[in-house]
């Protein structure tokens, strides 16, 4: 390798250097990161720059994952001064300006979550790249599940309990129990990631009872309940067939009883005509008896 050769590769070296300390760069200390809802999470954003500071300019934007296509400016550093998106203004704030970007948010909420892009610029240093990105998560417990039922429930019939639960991070697991007379869990199909259903065919009055949903991840429970009273129509019928039977039954024996008594009744009448006839041997018989025979005396 010659002199003049050795010299070019040099200067190449140099200008390549030089080319990389000269040009701002950015860096983010993570790519994703989880903070439970409520808590106050540090965004990391570093940058390195060999330009004074004087004309620094700092841009946070978030991309929400409940709405990617409208990104907010979270907030700004510009000219010394610090500009807050409105809806944000009291949570969010630089921590380290003007040597770091990094950003606290407190008090997290579920819609915090999403994109966020750190965009660094110190002219008149070009930036190489001037962007970082992170995925921020807010991890919170399943909000209350819905509880619904649908189908028939006439005694043979089919019945659907479904349950979903709109919020939750990690996801919530979905199960259903019934609770009484006896507790025991039921097979469930999953009909999205967030909603479970659970088909019971030909129902019975054993399939009445209280059911209940419970939404669970590591953060909590939430649950809901189904009342279900199945009308077991055969048995009513059946029942009500017994009752006029019963009833029937019951008038003949009122009836024949009633008959028996007139009839007793009747015979006692005409004896007692037979023995008020022959009275004078039936003072062995009652007070009655010896009354009118005194009242007879008297007279
Ligand atoms: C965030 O909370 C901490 C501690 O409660 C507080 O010191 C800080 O000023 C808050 N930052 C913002 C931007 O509200
Ligand atoms: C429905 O259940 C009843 C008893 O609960 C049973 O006698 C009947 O065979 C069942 N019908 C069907 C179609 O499974
Ligand atoms: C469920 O419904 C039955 C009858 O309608 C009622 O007796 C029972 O108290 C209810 N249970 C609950 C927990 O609401």
């Amino acid at each position: 390798m010659g002199s003049s050769e050795r010299w070019m590769l040099w200067t190449l070296c140099v200008w390549f250097t030089s080319q990389e300390t000269v040009a701002l760069r950015v860096t983010m200390r993570e790519s994703s990161l989880e903070v439970v809802q409520g808590d106050f999470v540090v965004l990391p954003c570093s940058f390195f720059t060999s330009s004074p500071l004087s004309r620094l300019n700092i841009i946070w934007t978030l991309s929400p994952f409940f709405s990617p296509e409208t990104p907010i400016q979270v907030i700004v550093y510009d000219h010394g001064q610090v500009i807050e998106d409105p809806s944000l203004i009291g949570r969010v704030g630089f921590t380290g300006l003007p040597w770091s970007a990094d950003i606290v948010l407190n008090d997290t909420r579920v819609s915090d979550a999403g994109v966020y892009r750190c965009m660094v610029n110190n002219p008149p240093e070009t930036a190489d790249p001037g962007i970082g990105e992170l995925v921020l998560s807010v991890l919170a417990p399943p909000s209350l599940p819905v509880c619904q039922w649908d189908g028939n429930i006439d005694s043979g019939g089919s019945v659907t309990l479904s349950c979903s639960v709109a919020e939750g991070l990690p996801t919530p697991e979905i199960r259903w129990d019934k609770l009484n007379p006896e507790e025991f869990s039921l097979p469930i199909n999953m009909d999205g990631d967030r909603s479970g259903s659970v088909q019971i065919v030909n129902v019975s009055s054993q399939t009445s009872g209280l059911y209940r949903c419970s939404a669970t991840n590591l953060l909590g429970t939430e649950n809901c309940y189904v009342n279900l009273s199945i009308y077991s129509t055969p048995d009513t019928s059946s029942g009500m067939l017994q009752g006029v039977l019963l009833t029937l039954t019951m008038s003949l024996v009122l009836l024949v009883l009633m008959v028996l008594l007139l009839w007793l009744h009747r015979m006692g009448q005409s004896r007692r005509q037979r023995e008020g006839k022959e009275e004078e041997e039936g003072c062995y018989n009652e007070i009655r008896y010896t009354a009118s025979l005194m009242k007879r005396s008297f007279v």
